[in-house]
């Protein structure tokens, strides 16, 4: 089958005759329709999450799929030929950039059917990271008040929406091209972090959802309430403010799950969150899909059309 490969660590991705991969008991055998890059293909890519996520080679790139459920393993009963699903597979070895992927049926749920597999394939990664940093570890209440850093970016787009649904005030930092876009999206409050410090406009938040780091992570600590809760996916430590300012601090790495992504088809099928897709490449320009999402400048997801 043809899929999107690096054959080490650093190497540029290439398109690839490789096996198509085989059915374990606990999968599903997928026909891949449509996948989407994250960030954190690029650090895979680089060897930097060697320790964290061990990989073999060639591997194939790709961590988001929507398609079509070709073959279910014999331990699987949820699943069956046919169904359209999507998934965010934790399998090291389960690349979705490619015709088909094996995943495990935990890892998968059923596609919400008022959207495409494209939109589909947007979901899954940033819509896990966005639950996850809202409600699993940010407990976010109705009536709070949270500061979504980024709400231009995949995971920020979907954010905004669910916090919003979650009956939360939204503030959300963008740069002036993106302004109209997080507003279409229920933000409250737009901070142009190119002319405006957000730490000056807002103060006694309940929560913020960086996923910036490095200054912008620092001085959102400012903005909250004692006793309020900074969540980062950024990678970064800062146990140390968080104690300074009398705030709770957590920095998280998503984890995949099919249950999650069941509840998260429900909100997409009410309308409640809307995918928001930048641009759409098919899998022979991978490389340039990557390269525009590499520029940072992406306005919700970048995707790759499988089918
Ligand atoms: N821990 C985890 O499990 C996890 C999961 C998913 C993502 N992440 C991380 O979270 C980050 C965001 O991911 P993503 O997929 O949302 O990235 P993305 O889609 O590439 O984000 C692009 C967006 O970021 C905005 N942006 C850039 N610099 C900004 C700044 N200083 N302030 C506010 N907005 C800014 C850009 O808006 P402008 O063009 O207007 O600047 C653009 O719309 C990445 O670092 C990623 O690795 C971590």
């Amino acid at each position: 089958m043809k899929a999107a490969v690096i054959r080490e660590y650093g190497t540029p991705i290439e398109i690839a005759d490789v096996p198509k991969p085989a059915l374990l008991a606990d999968s599903v055998l997928i026909e891949v329709h449509a996948a989407s890059v994250n960030p954190v293909d690029g650090f895979v890519q680089a060897g930097y999450l060697r320790e964290m996520m061990p990989i073999t080679f060639p591997f194939t790139m790709g961590f988001d799929v929507s398609g079509v459920v070709v073959e279910a393993g014999d331990q699987v009963s949820n699943f069956k030929k046919g169904d359209e699903v999507y998934s965010r597979p934790n399998g090291m070895q389960a690349g979705t950039i490619a015709e088909y992927a094996v995943i495990k049926a935990e890892e998968i749920a059923i596609k919400s059917a008022n959207i495409s597999h494209q939109e589909a394939a947007s979901i899954p990664l940033v819509g896990l990271t966005a639950w996850q940093a809202l409600v699993t570890k940010g407990n976010i209440q109705k009536g709070q008040k949270v500061l979504i850093h980024a709400g231009s970016g995949g995971v920020g787009t979907l954010a905004i929406q669910m916090a919003k649904y979650l009956g939360a005030q939204v503030a959300t930092t963008t740069s002036a091209t993106n302004i109209e876009l997080v507003k279409s999206l229920g933000a409250d409050l737009v901070i142009d972090y190119k002319t405006q410090k957000f730490e000056e406009a807002l103060s006694d938040y309940d929560l913020v959802i960086d996923m910036m780091g490095g200054e912008t992570l620092e001085r959102s600590f400012k903005v909250l309430k004692k006793g309020g809760r900074l969540v980062s996916i950024k990678g970064e430590d800062s146990n140390g403010l968080a104690e300074q300012y009398g705030v709770h601090f957590e920095s998280f790495f998503m984890w995949p799950s099919g249950e999650m992504l069941s509840q998260l088809a429900k909100l997409i099928s009410q309308g409640a969150i809307k995918p928001v897709i930048d641009r759409t490449f098919s899998m022979d320009q991978v490389q340039d899909a990557y390269a525009y999402l590499q520029t940072g400048r992406a306005k919700g997801k970048v995707v790759i059309q499988v089918v």
